[in-house]
């Protein structure tokens, strides 16, 4: 017999199965065949495919696949639903959504047993972490449900949302569309991944049971095609999508135009930096939960280690010491570290990954041990001596698969750390907080855990930067994200005008005389030589401006990147510099209505109108620019997430056509007032009005490059800043078709952008003297630090 001491001495585990009979009898019950889940019943099953469990290969169940016709029908059931629920008191909603958290508190082992068969994560996981943030994610939404008055006054809700989710967290993924969605008054179409339905379905059963009113919430299964027809159907209102950034590109180019609201939540390549002071098997520890969580298919994974040089050498010893102990088999036994990778195809993908990395060179260490004999599994691995530009070190490879490289200075650390197209998560260990809470503002990412890894709360947001996506999930960001200003939901197709602006551009000689481009803080000229002239409103010539093309734009980014230390000064700076600018544009108000008056043929008053207010919404952002702030958050670890409020980046403006200088300085002051660095293209018909500005922005202490302003054809010139990588932003006044055009190109780099899409937006309006595009201006990034005993 063994002896507890010899247990203690060898640390054996012995197997703790979970046994699957409840979730397997749950299966039977519906005859191992599912129909959509429509206006609050199951639809009879259609066209299936199967649903395997990934850690044998058995199948599990049926699934139907939803053609168009089915969505359709799920949007119907949505739409119907929609006026009854979004009228609902808060406190009507925040009762459902509590029943919902109830239940699935109530029936929260079979959901994590029916998880993990499903998807093949461990059932330590399930168990633990996904179902309980489920409940937790829909407690905390049914507060929302009720303070939304006060939280978001004069705010509605979309309509019909379609949400495609993906199969790392299924059901995790689903709380996190669903439960914001529900509290804001919007109704449902969701789709889980085609490998992970069943947590959705049971879901769906646990809404029947509590009575939930029908078509809320509608689940339709299938693949890429369904997802694709939720995506175009016209009377969806808002997208909101979870997957790879290859797809969210494509429906970043599928929506463009619609109006339809949209967050991307896409991939990652997260650094995971360890300083030479940091608390190592700590770090180790964190390094566990940070790749080999869910077998590495995280979005957030930390998949890139980046070590202080000094401790390079034992940092991976520990690592690979570690690596030893993990157990890799059956998802099932509780004592079980890595299971099942989601499905045959994955498995392939990561291995063709690693085939393709070996052949770029570099060492390649995985533990030996035992491995099932069938099923989905891959050996952890560990991946040194590569370079930056190794194909491992930069794509997503979604499996247990960890790349590390070395840096020896905080500098190279952070360049490193940044030195990818995603953004959206990073882990920093350190023992010295200074150094922490000096990497942290760095590192272009929209969540950041300090001397941790891998948390999640509802009351945080989560979501990234660059080509991670846009919008956020959880917090007041995840709620607003459900939510449009009543104003905005009621805007109307502009009048189409046509206004003298000259299309033939000719040579001139006078080139001196015309107004030049303005770009890193010195009046340039035009590259193509060329000038156009403006017109007045009777037709006469009044003036020339540079015919700016995509060289100078080229020129206008460069110099915006090289600003972008503009968001390091402080908030009241910013603030002073916007009043200066309103000051100096008010010495000179009667200089700026005359021309305005000339060139528009407005009246007098009208013209002196819109000076005036120029200069009043320069100091409203003047005014913003140290309150528009972040938030501390509390969620249940002992943590506090401070979420911090920082700018875009580099955006480009094309300003509207009419209200030539209240617009632009409409979209302007905001953007600066939150520390972005800007290309601003000023009204086609109008220039002359921002052209002027020139000399007020020279004399108000903006630093060059923060402004670049680059005259000339509106539309083509957008085209050019929103094609181009160095733009991290886009806002175009203009029409519908090109605003499509806008929206889709600017899918590229996965741009935010925003766009008036042909709506008679009225720049007097107050409304846009706020939140509103200060939000726009800016994106929320969350530093998770260890707070408290
Ligand atoms: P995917 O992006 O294709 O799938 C995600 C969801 O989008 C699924 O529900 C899928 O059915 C749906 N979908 C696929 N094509 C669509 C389309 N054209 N229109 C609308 N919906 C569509 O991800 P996939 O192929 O399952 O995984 C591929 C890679 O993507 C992974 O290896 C990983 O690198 C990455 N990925 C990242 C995730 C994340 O959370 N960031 C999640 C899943 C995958």
């Amino acid at each position: 017999m063994t002896k507890v001491a010899e247990i203690f001495e060898t640390l054996e585990y012995g197997p703790a199965p979970e046994a699957p009979g409840p979730a397997l009898d749950w299966l039977a019950a519906h005859g191992r065949k599912f129909g959509h889940f429509i206006d609050g019943d199951f639809t009879r099953p259609g066209k299936t495919f199967a649903s395997t469990n990934p850690a044998n290969g058995e199948k599990l169940a049926d699934i139907s696949e939803a053609g168009k016709a089915d969505v359709d029908k799920a949007v119907k059931a949505a739409r119907a639903a929609f006026s009854g629920w979004s009228q609902l008191s808060g406190f009507e909603r925040a009762k459902y959504l509590y029943a919902i958290a109830r239940q699935i508190q109530k029936e929260s082992r079979l959901f994590a047993v029916l998880e993990t068969l499903d998807n093949g994560k461990p059932i330590r996981e399930t168990r633990d972490i996904d179902i309980p943030l489920v409940a937790r994610h829909f407690y905390h939404h049914a507060g929302w449900a009720q303070h939304l008055g006060k939280s978001f006054p004069d705010h509605v809700p979309y309509g019909v949302c379609g949400q495609i989710i993906p199969w790392n967290f299924p059901l995790l993924m689903l709380a996190w569309k669903i439960a914001p969605a529900l509290a804001a008054g919007n109704t449902v179409v969701l789709k889980p991944a085609e490998f992970t339905s069943l947590t959705a379905l049971l879901f769906a059963e646990i809404c029947a049971r509590i009575g939930l009113p029908k078509g809320v919430v509608n689940i339709v299964t299938g693949a890429g095609e369904t997802g694709e027809a939720i995506v175009t159907h016209p009377d969806i209102d808002k997208i909101a999508f979870t997957g790879s950034t290859e797809v969210g590109k494509i429906i970043r180019r599928a929506t463009a135009g619609s109006g339809k609201g949209l967050s991307l939540e896409l991939g990652g390549k997260s650094p995971f930096v360890v300083f030479e002071d940091a608390d190592l098997d700590s770090a180790v520890e964190g390094l566990v939960d940070a790749i080999w969580f869910n077998q590495g298919q995280v979005c957030c994974a930390g998949s890139r280690l980046l070590v202080q040089e000094s401790i390079e050498t034992a940092f991976i010893a520990k690592i690979k010491q570690r690596m030893k102990t993990l157990r890799v088999g059956d998802p099932l036994d509780k004592s079980i570290d890595i299971g099942a990778l989601v499905a045959p195809v994955q498995v392939e993908r990561v291995l063709d990954l690693l085939k393709a990395g070996k052949a770029e060179g570099g060492e390649f260490y995985s533990p030996d041990g035992d491995m099932p004999q069938k099923g989905c599994y891959v050996r952890p691995t560990l991946v040194t001596g590569i370079s930056p530009a190794h194909t491992l070190a930069s794509e997503e490879i979604f499996g247990p698969v960890l790349v590390a490289m070395s840096f020896r200075t905080p500098q190279e650390a952070v360049e490193l750390a940044n030195n990818t197209k995603y953004g959206l998560a990073a882990s920093v260990w350190t023992e010295n907080v200074n150094l922490a809470l000096d990497i942290a503002p760095q590192i272009k990412a929209g969540v950041v855990w300090i001397n941790s890894t891998n948390q999640f709360d509802a009351a945080v947001g989560f979501g990234g930067y660059r080509e991670s996506g846009f919008g956020r999930e959880g917090g007041r960001e995840g709620m607003a994200a459900y939510l449009k200003p009543a104003w905005e939901k009621k805007l109307k197709a502009a009048p189409d005008v046509k206004r003298p602006t000259p299309a033939d551009t000719s040579e001139t000689t006078g080139i001196d005389r015309t107004a030049k481009l303005y770009i890193g803080g010195k009046q340039a000229r035009p590259d193509s030589g060329y000038a156009r002239s403006v017109l007045s409103a009777d037709g006469k010539h009044l003036g020339e401006v540079g015919e700016g093309n995509r060289k100078d734009i080229r020129n206008a980014v460069e110099a915006a990147r090289a600003a972008l230390g503009w968001s390091n000064a402080t908030a009241h700076n910013r603030a002073q510099v916007l009043y200066y600018l309103g000051e100096n544009l008010d010495y000179r108000k009667t200089e700026f209505a005359d021309r305005i008056r000339s060139m528009t043929g407005t009246s007098a008053n009208a013209a002196r109108r819109e000076v005036d207010l120029s200069v009043e919404r320069l100091f409203a952002f003047a005014g913003w620019a140290d309150k528009f702030d972040g938030a501390v958050h509390n969620p249940p670890a002992r943590m506090m997430a401070v979420a911090m409020v920082e700018p875009v980046g580099v955006v480009g403006i094309a300003a509207p056509l009419e209200s030539a200088l209240l617009g632009a300085v409409s979209l302007l002051a905001p953007a600066i007032a939150m520390g972005n660095t800007t290309v601003l293209i000023p009204s086609s018909a109008y220039p002359l009005a921002v052209t002027d500005f020139y000399q007020v922005l020279e004399t108000s202490d903006v630093p060059s490059g923060v402004v670049n302003i680059v005259t000339g054809d509106a539309k083509s010139l957008a085209t050019t800043l929103a094609e181009h990588d160095g733009v991290d932003g886009i806002w175009f006044a203009g029409s519908l078709a090109d605003s499509t055009e806008i929206e889709r190109l600017s899918a590229g780099n996965v741009k935010q952008s925003w766009t008036t899409r042909g709506l008679a937006f009225d720049w007097a309006d107050p409304a846009l003297e706020g939140e509103y595009l200060l939000s726009k201006a800016t994106q929320i990034k969350n530093v998770w630090v260890p707070y408290g005993a």
